[in-house]
């Protein structure tokens, strides 16, 4: 029997807080924007960028309490002994420190949770923005499959912040949280096709955060631009690649064949609409000049000239055979991202939660789907593989996410904060410059820590303090000191 893997089981962990854009957000930001009225801004995020909340990390998170709170869900949630994890891998372009990984500070974490010595685990962290957690899971999957491992699991986190300036029109695609993903043979959720990543790669300034900035820089048009096209590069190998594994002829005919057969298309979610852009590029290639869709298609490109594709998919974008087939096939997809935003490396393992949670609200059962990955990163590149849902991804997919975003009065566990909390928690700088040192030695960098939290943190991984130390003794200035925090707000003993 050909031996399978991929992923056997994921967790979601997403901050409590959130901001409702539709509420006080939208009648602050609308003049401030210069948009005529809260009603028309909250028209464009709803229907425009398809957003209506973002979730926003605490005083005590970061990106590494939420890979550990992401990586303690799915330890605990699939009862594995943490002593049987090979490799722990994490992707993130919010990382917490220049130069350790936060694998190594979520190892330490477990450990001290577990009362466990982790120390065989492997503990990279993969950077190549929101692409980094996908380069993790290939190379983890490409591990077991290489039978290089001597213990059965590897766990691969998506974990990120995501943050742009206050008032730019990137504000309303933030988000945050963390996805950990158990990576396994014979995996009950989603069995990986060996062989058929395509990978498409290139040097842009679509997107990027220089070191000293905690908010990124982005070209909005040129970033979508960047993306599509990637995708396409990326798509198209993967086709290639897929159709030579099954002896078709390379052309057209067999990357529509190819592509008809996917019954669910996930994207990496920047924002929701962004993955309707993806998608009409997928299609489009689906379509065009098919015995199905051809002469629709023909008609749509009337008066276009030839390379015009962009404005070719955005009028298919408004056909209802598009939309039947984007809301059977990708919609489910977008219904977590619009509650959470953008999660940056954890977008796409998002939105496959979201299509599991949706299945399981709606009772549609997802054993045999074939599944297209679209993954992007900027700067830019991107990835396309594909996979198979098991037949026990009810059992393992038995959380319901959507029931546990909503508000806590409303049954779930999140809290909507002001648009002053969110700013206030925007704002902070975990260290600044002074500009005398008390000795008056010139500028100075001062050691602030991190803002004191909204609500206060019970069972849970917390950023505790940073260190302040340079002494003979010990040295510990700006180190990161994490603990959990139980259910009465006791916290454990500290580990240096
Ligand atoms: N009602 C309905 N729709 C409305 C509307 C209204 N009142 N007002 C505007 N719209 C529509 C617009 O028509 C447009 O839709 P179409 O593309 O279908 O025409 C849409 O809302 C967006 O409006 P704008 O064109 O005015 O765009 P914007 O100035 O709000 O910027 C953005 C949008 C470029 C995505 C910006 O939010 C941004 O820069 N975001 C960050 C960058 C980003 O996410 N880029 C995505 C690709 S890069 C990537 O994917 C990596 C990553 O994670 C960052």
């Amino acid at each position: 029997m050909r031996r399978t893997f991929g992923i056997d089981a994921y967790s979601l962990y997403v901050p409590r807080l959130y901001v409702d854009l539709t509420q006080e957000w939208c009648a602050v930001r609308a003049p401030q924007l210069g948009i005529g009225s809260p009603d028309l801004l909250r028209g464009k995020l709803v229907a425009g960028i398809g957003i209506r909340k973002m979730a926003v990390a605490d005083g005590h998170e970061d990106a590494a309490t939420m890979a550990a709170m992401a990586a303690k869900q799915l330890i605990d949630a699939t009862g594995i002994d943490p002593s049987d994890i090979e490799l722990l891998s994490v992707g993130t372009e919010t990382t917490v420190d220049q130069s350790k990984s936060i694998a190594a500070y979520v190892l330490g974490m477990l450990e001290r949770h577990y009362g466990k010595s982790l120390r065989h685990v492997g503990t990279p962290q993969v950077q190549f923005a929101c692409i980094g957690a996908t380069y993790a899971l290939e190379s983890a999957v490409n591990h077991l499959r290489a039978g290089e491992n001597t213990r059965p699991y590897a766990i691969v986190i998506a974990t990120d912040i995501s943050k742009y300036r206050l008032r730019s029109p990137g504000e309303y695609t933030q988000g945050a949280g963390a996805v950990a993903m158990l990576v396994s043979e014979s995996p009950r959720l989603l069995a990986l096709d060996p062989g058929v990543v395509g990978t498409a790669t290139r040097d842009a300034r679509d997107f990027f955060r220089p070191n000293w900035s905690r908010t990124a820089t982005v070209d909005g048009k040129h970033s979508i631009d960047v993306y599509l096209s990637c995708l396409e590069d990326a798509l198209r190998e993967h086709l290639d690649r897929a159709g030579a594994r099954r002896g078709l002829e390379p052309g057209i005919a067999s990357v529509r064949q190819l592509l008809a057969e996917f019954d669910s298309f996930l994207f990496h979610v920047p924002f929701p609409r962004m993955a309707e852009y993806a998608a009409a590029r997928v299609f489009r290639l689906m379509w065009e000049g098919s015995e199905s869709h051809g002469e629709r298609m023909r008609e749509l490109a009337a008066g276009l000239a030839p390379d015009d594709t962009r404005e070719l998919e955005k009028r298919l974008m408004k056909t209802d055979f598009f939309r039947a087939h984007f809301e059977r096939t990708v919609a489910p997809s977008l219904e977590l991202p619009g509650e959470i935003g953008n999660v940056y490396s954890a977008s796409l393992y998002l939105a496959f939660a979201s299509m599991t949670d949706a299945a399981r609200r709606d009772g549609v059962d997802l054993t045999g789907r074939r599944v297209l990955l679209c993954s992007y990163g900027s700067g830019a590149s991107a990835k396309v593989f594909s996979g198979t849902v098991g037949p026990e991804w009810k059992r393992v997919a038995a959380r319901h996410y959507g029931t546990e975003l909503r508000p806590v009065s409303e049954g779930g566990r999140r809290i909507a904060i002001s648009v002053a909390e969110y700013e206030r928690l925007h704002e902070h700088e975990e260290v600044v410059a002074s500009a005398e040192a008390a000795n008056g030695a010139g500028e100075e960098i001062v050691l602030v820590g991190p803002p004191p939290s909204v609500h206060p943190p019970r069972d849970e991984f917390v950023l505790q303090r940073l260190g302040r130390l340079s002494t003979p003794e010990l040295t510990d200035h700006g180190y990161r000191y994490y603990q959990y925090l139980s259910n009465d707000g006791a916290g454990e003993q500290e580990v240096a």
